[in-house]
């Protein structure tokens, strides 16, 4: 309404004073919820219903709000005016790596929210854990962080790869001749909860102790973000606050007894717990926190088995391929025992490599958050292709990869699976043109599942050992068709929940029954993996 438009309305003789006050309050509000925009902050993509809209979006429609708007309005970087606050999304591949790395970008503010809130940490632990560093010593995080890429490195792997997967050899032997699911996915989830599990904390994998608490993990994802929220979780959200409040009391067992600093646990447990203790976070603490753990090692990683399984069972000229070079990487003894020589699958399974990197791309639409803890020029490519945006400090990021793994520099069949997308072309390098460099830049950049920057995800290696070889025992040594003997269809993936790095399987993917049955000529044999 105009204020001549308001001057008529009073003329008219409406009571001028209630119309006064209506006006001052929307003027208040309007001032109040205008969003300051700096010339060179990125543009401002206004929702389509004020102020609330982006809300409503991504409450609805989840991570796939990010692939609507980049549809409707492809910016590389947007502002997205939300009630009182702004929100960066970030939809260039070159901006989201100037992002991962820049130091002014802090994932630390969620890690620590996360503590709170989603964990119950104590107010007092958090203390510690909230040290943000000083001149002699860095912060609590940062420390946190650098030990847990030490954990994972090469030389503690082979361990971690070698007990999750004992865990599929064993339940895989345990099938005879033929073996029916209900769920295929239910299947993997428990055999897979356990398997990573068990490489985490060893022989006193809480786990084992007490196997409800499998599902207890995915009933404290399946309302995480209910459980962020923390109003009065146990009434909102009584399953997963159950969940959480036994799988805890489970681990505080666990680190009590100082179970931790068995030989047959992880450095990755260990690391973690250690350094906490160091700062004098008591084992209580320790298990509320340690639930983080066994959730990121899980949550994603489970999901991607299954996608990479039914991609691959749905692709009837691809199978064939696929198992040749396993054949490549398996010997038979004559006593028929089958060993998997895990670290063959980068020399010898090119095809069966790339196809997860495929299901990953299709499947992971991981939103990085940062929080932008100063005022800051972000800023990608040279020359006549230098950009660079102004970004207000207390304003938070996010960096949805889905947008660049579907992008068009994919090519047309960007939203397809295609086994062989990453194999190494023929050509070698040097034989490329400067046009095919550039692309293959293009992609590398573009591909982001695990994050980037120093909290690129630490458990990757891990994650690819675990699904490749129980991919690997699968496909090799058995048949895997529907609960009727049917050739699996292909998946159309949508996107996950907020907070889901992966799209999780429901509907008719959830309740897809499976007859497993081992192929001929491997009836006899027991599985085992050399790692
Ligand atoms: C396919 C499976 C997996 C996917 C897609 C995945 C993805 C991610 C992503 C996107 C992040 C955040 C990175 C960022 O914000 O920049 C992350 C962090 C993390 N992941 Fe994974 N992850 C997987 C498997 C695992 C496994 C198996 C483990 C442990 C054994 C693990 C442990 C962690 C940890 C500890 C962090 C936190 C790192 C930090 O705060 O710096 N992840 N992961
Ligand atoms: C932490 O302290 C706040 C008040 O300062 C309180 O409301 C909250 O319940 C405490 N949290 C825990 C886990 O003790
Ligand atoms: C564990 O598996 C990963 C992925 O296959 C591999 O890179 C690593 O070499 C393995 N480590 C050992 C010691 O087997
Ligand atoms: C597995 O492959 C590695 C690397 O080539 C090799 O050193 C090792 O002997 C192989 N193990 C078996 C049992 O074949
Ligand atoms: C990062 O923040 C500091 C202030 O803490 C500021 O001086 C610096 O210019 C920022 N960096 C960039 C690249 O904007």
């Amino acid at each position: 309404m105009s204020i001549t438009d308001a001057f008529s309305f009073l003329l008219q003789g409406y009571t001028p004073s209630i119309i006064l006050i209506v006006l001052g309050v929307l003027l208040i509000i309007r001032q109040r919820l205008a969003i300051q925009l700096d010339p060179q902050e990125p543009p401002i993509l206004k929702p389509r219903i004020p102020y609330i809209g982006h809300i409503i979006g991504l409450l609805q429609h989840q991570s796939a709000y990010f692939d609507k708007l980049y549809a409707r309005k492809p910016l590389p970087i947007a502002t997205l005016p939300m009630i009182t606050s702004k929100l960066y999304v970030i939809n260039s591949a070159s901006l989201a790596q100037s992002a991962f790395r820049h130091k002014n970008l802090s994932f630390d503010p969620f890690t620590l929210e996360f503590a709170q809130r989603m964990l119950a940490v104590s107010n007092e632990s958090m203390v510690p854990i909230r040290f943000p560093g000083d001149d002699k010593t860095p912060s609590f995080l940062a420390e946190f962080v650098k030990e847990l890429h030490g954990a994972m490195a090469e030389k503690h792997l082979g361990k971690m790869n070698a007990s999750a997967l004992q865990r599929v050899a064993d339940t895989v032997n345990e099938i005879g001749t033929t073996f029916e699911t209900e769920s295929l996915y239910l299947w993997l989830r428990n055999m897979m909860t356990l398997a990573t599990s068990d490489a985490l904390f060893g022989s006193h994998n809480p786990l084992q102790r007490d196997r409800s608490l499998v599902d207890a993990i995915w009933n404290f994802d399946s309302d995480l973000l209910g459980i962020l929220l923390n109003i009065y979780p146990a009434v909102t959200f009584p399953k997963a606050y159950k969940a959480r409040g036994d799988i805890q009391a489970a681990l505080i067992e666990y680190y009590t007894a100082k179970h931790d600093l068995e030989p047959d646990v992880s450095q990755m447990t260990k690391a973690r717990a250690a350094i906490l203790r160091k700062h004098h976070v008591p084992d209580t603490d320790i298990g509320s926190f340690e639930l983080a753990l066994l959730h990121v090692s899980t949550a994603n990683a489970i999901p991607t088995l299954f996608w990479h399984l039914l991609f691959l069972l749905s692709s009837p000229t691809v199978l064939p391929l696929i198992r040749a070079e396993l054949s490549t990487i398996i010997t038979l003894s004559p006593s028929r025992e089958a060993t998997v020589n895990t670290s063959l699958f980068h020399t010898h399974c090119p095809l069966l490599v790339s196809s997860y990197r495929e299901t990953i791309r299709l499947a992971n639409s991981q939103a990085g958050s940062r929080r932008v803890i100063a005022d800051t020029l972000l800023s990608s490519g040279d020359g006549a292709q230098r950009r660079e945006f102004l970004l207000r400090a207390g304003a938070d990021v996010q960096i949805p990869a889905g947008v660049p793994h579907l992008s068009s520099i994919w090519g047309p069949d960007a939203a397809e699976f295609d086994a062989e997308r990453f194999l190494e072309k023929d050509k070698d390098k040097d034989q490329k043109d400067g046009k095919e460099k550039a692309e293959d830049k293009e992609m590398k950049k573009s591909f982001f599942p695990f994050g980037g920057g120093k909290h690129l995800c630490p458990g990757r290696s891990f994650a690819f050992a675990e699904i490749l070889g129980c991919v690997a025992v699968l496909v090799a040594g058995f048949e895997v068709r529907d609960a009727e003997g049917r050739e699996i269809g292909r998946p159309r993936l949508g996107r996950g929940r907020l907070g889901d790095a992966i799209v999780k399987p429901e509907g008719e993917w959830r309740g897809l029954g499976a007859r497993i049955r081992r192929r001929e000529g491997w009836e006899d044999v027991r599985w085992r993996f050399e790692c």
